[in-house]
């Protein structure tokens, strides 16, 4: 959601925290702001409606020297985009100020028992409503900042990550998390803090990733870690090991188009160390240790949101299918609260990108503490899903910068797979045939996805042809039905064009009476055992003049017959092919975007990583 950042230290930090803005503009991009204090408790606050770039034209000029400051960059839950609502805030008496990533769910009531006792607010935010609670806590009760802090906390419900600045302090930054992930950077005499390791990585490799109740107080040359009963805790190090370069454009116009073309790359590394065909052999820590629990498990249930929910989607067709064990696959923030059935001998398996979807992370609670084993699918080392999980693999991916997921979906897709190859040979409920044929297959997909990009100039063209259009349908049957899902969201994220995706049969029973010459519809029509059904399908499109845009297996002389346009992807197992055939059509939202003249990297509305409910 929201991107926090701050510095205290002998370097000025005007430059550093606007970097890191920019770096964690992925976050939100509804306004963003910052406060320098200076050593003498000269405070100065800027804050502009908009993207970071807007906030830099408001601070040329601007008094910016200070040693130690803090910044955010927003996605706005409380109070429309505005000045006014862009953090940081101000308490009451201007001696406080804070910056806050998430939701305090309660604030309406701690407002109310403010304003009984006079105070007055600027912003319809709950970050200002916190912030002047805090101040009433430290005045009413004569504490210090921390013991304050504390005491508020302990009467919020929701989620935050706060950075809080005291004038009478200017060298001190409070800091506490639950829920909204926060990473401090360890440097000589400084000290580093952000939303994820983005904005650090270029300081420091050493990093703390703060845990939820956790308050962080932190001084140029010191860092302590306490818990809200007050106890000391001592940091855990963590090395990162992340290059700068990876969280460069690269020369790429977008991230977006980088992280498609790096996918023949995050495949490899994602399969690497662990997939040798040759051996005939997946070698995976997080499963093997726990090989018994999954291959004897008795249903197995995916966790996830949007993208990684999709990508759990196919991973339902291909592990019934290798493994003979039923699963299910539920949208996180349903299942939440559904008060769910888990049975012993359940396996939850939770896959997100970023690891801090707030959505994943209170559904995995839950089914924690109904008993559940957690195997967590996550790509941002150390995340919250990640720390949480009883086990787990990365899809090594990379950081993933652009808003619309692309090269973490395929790495998911490529570790689910593997999953359930792993667990179907240990069960047997396979062939050695099948299984090392699979194996080739899933080798090779590196290679194919290089030669899809190759051609990645035919989707443009038919990305410019179809740009115009208001409404797209996706379609596809077996595990290419959630490749459709998968089409469609990335075209109304990308291109804000209304995109649905159906199970190419279910256009019968409804939605094929939104067809006419008008209506661009996407076949995902890959060679597979029931090629000829959705061919048929192809063919009540046409009768109603639908144009039709088909993805297809080389050497398909038929579905080309059929189509106004089509882009051919090389051959594949049916089960393996859901890889390549979502390449075109992550290409076709990102030129379709581009041609529409939208930020394709930070389209409207959206953020990278969904930290509140
Ligand atoms: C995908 O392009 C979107 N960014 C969004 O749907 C995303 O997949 C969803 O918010 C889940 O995020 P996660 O994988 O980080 O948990």
């Amino acid at each position: 959601m929201c991107g926090i950042v701050g510095y205290t230290g002998p370097r000025q930090a005007y430059p550093i925290i606007i970097k890191g803005l920019r770096r964690l503009e992925y976050r939100g991009y509804d306004s963003s702001g910052v406060a320098l204090l200076d050593n003498k408790g000269g405070l100065n606050i800027y804050k502009k409606k908009g993207k970071v770039a807007e906030l830099e034209d408001y601070t040329i000029g601007k008094d910016l020297g200070a040693q130690m400051g803090i910044g955010h960059t927003r996605w706005a839950t409380h109070g429309e985009p505005s000045d006014n609502n862009a953090h940081p805030h101000l308490s009451l008496n201007g001696r406080l100020t804070m910056i806050h990533n998430g939701i305090i769910e309660n604030y309406a009531q701690i407002k109310q028992e403010l304003l009984t006792k006079g105070y007055s607010f600027t912003s319809d935010t709950d970050t200002e409503v916190l912030l002047n609670f805090i101040e009433y806590i430290q005045n009413s009760n004569n504490c210090n900042l921390e013991e304050a802090l504390r005491i508020a906390l302990k009467r919020v419900t929701g989620a935050y990550c706060i950075l809080l600045i005291d004038k009478e302090n200017p060298q001190t930054i409070i800091a506490a998390r639950k829920g909204s992930p926060l990473v401090i950077g360890i440097g000589k005499g400084e000290h580093f803090l952000a939303s994820d390791a983005s904005p650090i990585i270029e300081y420091t490799k050493e990093v703390v990733y703060v845990n939820d109740y956790e308050l962080a107080i932190i001084n140029p040359d010191e860092l302590i870690l306490k818990n809200l009963g007050n106890e000391t805790i001592t940091p855990y190090i963590t090395k990162l090991d992340m290059e700068l370069a990876a969280i460069e454009k690269g020369g790429y116009d977008h991230f977006m188009l980088k992280e498609i073309f790096e996918q023949p790359s995050t495949i490899f590394d994602c399969l690497r160390g662990r997939l040798d065909a040759e051996k005939g052999s997946i070698i995976m820590s997080g499963v093997q240790e726990h090989i018994d629990q999954l291959k004897n498990a008795q249903r197995i249930i995916i966790l996830a949101c949007g993208t990684s929910w999709h990508a759990a989607l196919v991973a339902e067709y291909v592990i019934e299918e290798l493994c003979r064990i039923p699963v299910e696959v539920e949208y996180a923030s349903e299942f939440r609260y559904r008060n769910p059935i888990i049975n012993k001998g359940d396996i939850i398996i939770a896959v997100s990108q970023s690891g801090e979807t707030a959505d994943t992370l209170v559904a995995i609670e839950k089914a924690k503490e109904k008993g559940a084993f957690i195997f967590g699918v996550v790509n941002v080392v150390g995340s919250s899903i990640a720390r949480i999980s009883h086990a787990g693999a990365y899809t090594h991916a990379g950081p993933e910068i652009g808003v619309a997921s692309t090269k973490a979906f395929t790495g998911q897709l490529a570790v689910l797979f593997m999953i359930g190859l792993k667990i179907a040979y240990d069960k047997g409920s396979i062939t050695e045939d099948r299984f090392r044929k699979l194996l080739v297959e899933l080798q090779d997909v590196p290679e194919k996805v290089e030669a899809i990009l190759k051609n990645a100039n035919e989707i443009k063209k038919i990305a410019d042809k179809y740009k115009n259009a208001t409404d797209f349908l996706f379609l596809g049957r077996g595990c290419n039905f959630p490749i459709a899902l998968e089409g469609a969201l990335k075209l109304k994220e990308i291109s804000y064009i209304h995109a649905e995706g159906y199970p190419a049969a279910e256009m019968k029973h409804g939605p094929i009476a939104l067809v006419d010459e008008e209506l661009p519809v996407v076949f995902i029509a890959t060679k597979d055992p029931f090629h000829e059904k959705i061919v048929s399908n192809m063919q009540e499109i046409k009768a109603r003049k639908g144009k039709i845009i088909s993805i297809i297996t080389e050497g398909d002389l038929v579905s080309p017959s059929l189509s106004d346009d089509f882009f051919a992807i090389p051959a594949a197992d049916e089960l393996i092919a859901p890889i390549l055939s979502i390449i075109p059509l992550q290409l076709l939202s990102y030129y379709t975007g581009v041609a529409k003249g939208i930020d394709v990297d930070k389209p409207r509305n959206l953020a990278k990583s969904v930290t509140v409910e």
